[in-house]
Formats: structure tokens, sequence, C-alpha cells
């Protein structure tokens, strides 16, 4: 067994195995060169040669312990036929949701638009690099999804103000991404994903009170889809204030932390296996910091089952050389 699914699946503490959350990406000059002459992100991410070339790419570097595919939460709106185009500093910028048109977007014709990533995730799966490694699937979650869909870009600090009004789109919006959202999983894993993450990147703009309706009640259905597929499935809610209740409502198999967590705290208040918590600026750091800060996160995790990964995404400013000397770190440790 792979070492990420042996912490998950047998709560091992001895093995100490990392993969880093965009790994594959910016940082990287090999992706740069390829990007460059790539400017449509979606075509690059729909080119299955290309995507699983990148997916391996930090891993001929690095002693890793995981792929993860390289895709986009948001294909799953342009896999229902909603416009996503990615502009340069900018970021996603998606066309409005036609609702007619999503609903009569079958299985078939949802399958046939994004079938690329999953021919990519079968020949990472069938490369020699990833033996012995995890390959991860992974999915935005209902909530950061409706987020992109309705919102049109990401929200930074806030919503459009009408965000919330229609609660009958809201509705309807929501059923269409957890019908394509299990479709998206269930292809992943029988093209060869062994693991899944759930990214709930905007976990943290909901107020208490709407949590229910908007996140614990679509992520608690999807975790339990993914978990009936016999695939451990990691759930990453960034920015939400209280994981340990999360951890109870949602009940994943491993929970990824975002860098403002004590992980001290955390370690306390959580029995399942955790993942992740280092600030990636550390990295824009010096060697000393970083090898500080990472066995710092060692150190608290030593007696309980932990994956290691950073708080957030690696920034596209670092070093490679800081990430391989991270890496080694957490190896020789
Ligand atoms: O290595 C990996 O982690 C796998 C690949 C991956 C990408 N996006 C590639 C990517 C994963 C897991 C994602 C998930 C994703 N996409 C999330 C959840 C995680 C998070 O960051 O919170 C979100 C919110 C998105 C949507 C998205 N994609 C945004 C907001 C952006 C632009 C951000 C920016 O920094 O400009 C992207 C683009 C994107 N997705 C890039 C990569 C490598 C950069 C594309 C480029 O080369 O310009």
């Amino acid at each position: 067994m792979s070492p990420i699914k042996d912490v998950i699946k047998s709560n091992r503490t001895d093995l100490n195995p990392i993969w880093i959350m965009r790994q594959a990406g910016r940082y990287l000059p090999e992706f740069r060169e390829i990007r460059k002459k790539n400017q449509d992100f979606i075509k690059l991410c729909l080119n299955h040669n290309l995507a699983s070339e990148i997916t391996l790419q930090p891993l001929k570097r690095f002693d890793l312990d995981a792929a993860i595919i390289f895709s986009d939460i948001l294909i799953l709106p342009y896999g229902f036929k909603q416009k996503v185009e990615f502009k340069k500093n900018f970021g996603p910028i998606l066309g409005d949701l036609n609702l007619q048109q999503a609903s009569k977007v079958t299985e078939n014709d949802f399958i046939e638009r994004v079938k690329p990533v999953y021919e990519a995730i079968n020949l990472v799966k069938n490369n020699v690099v990833t033996k012995n490694k995890s390959l991860i699937g992974f999915a935005g979650a209902p909530w950061t999804l409706l987020v992109y869909i309705l919102n049109k870009k990401s929200p930074k600090l806030n919503l459009n103000e009408n965000f919330f009004k229609d609660l009958s789109l809201i509705k309807k919006t929501l059923q269409i991404i957890e019908k394509f959202l299990k479709i998206h999983i269930r292809n992943q894993i029988n093209s060869g994903a062994e693991i899944i993450q759930i990214f709930d990147s905007w976990a943290g703009l909901l107020d208490d009170q709407d949590l229910d309706f908007y996140l614990y009640n679509p992520t608690y259905s999807l975790v339990k889809y993914v978990k009936s597929l016999n695939v451990p499935v990691i759930c990453f809610p960034r920015g939400i204030k209280d994981y340990k209740k999360y951890c109870e409502i949602i009940k994943p198999d491993a929970i990824c932390i975002d860098y403002e967590i004590d992980p001290i705290k955390i370690k306390k208040e959580i029995q399942i296996p955790i993942q992740g918590g280092m600030d990636p600026k550390i990295l824009l750091a010096d060697k000393d910091n970083l090898k500080k800060e990472a066995t710092k996160y060692l150190d608290i995790f030593k007696d309980h089952p932990y994956i290691f990964n950073l708080g957030h995404g690696v920034l596209p400013e670092t070093d490679p050389n800081m990430m391989d000397y991270l890496v080694k770190t957490v190896k020789n440790y």
C-alpha cells in the first residue's frame, strides 16, 4: 500500500509521507515552458498527454508520495457547458450559467467534454514514476463551485451583492453541481484515482447560520458517495472556523488544515488523520527557517497519523530548490 493510503487506512504514524498542493504548477520552469506555448488553460487541462506530463513533472524532481492530477475544479462547470476562461494575472472568468442548457447535458455529453482528464489519469497511473505512490483525484466542494458558478470570478473578500437573492436558482444549481460531481469523481476513480480530495477553498466566506444548507448538507452527501465507492476522501475546508465540528458532521477519512490553524490545538481536538498546515510563505524564506518550521509540524504530529503538505497551494514565486529541501527534510526526519 502507498504510504499516504497507509496513514489514512491504518493510522500509521511512522511513515511521514508528503505531497504538496499545486505541486505541478508555475513555480516549476518546465511547467512555465509548456504553459507559454499553451495560452488557453482549459485546453491545456484537456490535453491528456500534456496534462499527464505536467502531473509527473514534480515527481521526477522530488521524492513525493503522491501525484495529483493536473486539472482544475472549474473543469466541472465547463463540462456542463458554462463558459470558463482564465485571464492572465486575474484568474478565472465564467459566463452566465444557462440553467436550461445545463440541465439538458447528459452524463455522456459531460464525459465526452472532459474525457481527456480521465485519459490523463490513466496515463499517469500506468507510468512507472507513480509506482508505490498515491494518485489523487479531486473536485471542488459544492459550495466553492457554487461560488464560482454564480459569482463568475474569484470572490477574493466578498461575493456579488445579490449572490444569495435567488434561492430557487441556488437550489437548482446545487442539484446540477451534485449530479456532475458524482459523475466526475466516479470516472476519475474508474480511471485510476485512488484518493479523492475535496477542495472547499471558500468555506471561510459563510456565516455560521448558512453552513448547514450551503456547506454541510451537500458536502456530507458527496463524502458519503465517495466512501461508498471504497475510496478514501480528504477534505480541505479552507478558512472554516470550526474544523472539529466540520469533521464531526462531514466525517471525511482525513482532514487538510489551512495555515491559520494552530496545529497543537487541532491535534488535541481531532482524531482522524491530519494533512497539511505549514504556511506556503515559509518556502520563500531561508533554509534554516524552513527546516525549523517543517520539523515543528513533524514534531507536533509525531504520534498522530499525519500527511505532510502546506496549508494552501505552493506559491508561484517559490524556488524549486526550496521545495527540494523541504521534501528532503521531511523524508530524513
Ligand atoms: O498540483 C495540484 O494541486 C493540481 C492541480 C490543481 C490546479 N487547480 C491547477 C491550476 C488543483 C488541485 C486546482 C484546484 C483549484 N482550482 C482550486 C482549489 C484550491 C485552491 O487554490 O484554493 C481553486 C479555487 C481553483 C480555481 C482556480 N484555478 C483559480 C482561482 C486559478 C487562478 C489562480 C491564480 O493563481 O492565478 C486557477 C488556475 C490554476 N489551476 C493554475 C494551476 C496550475 C495556474 C494556471 C496558470 O498557469 O496560469
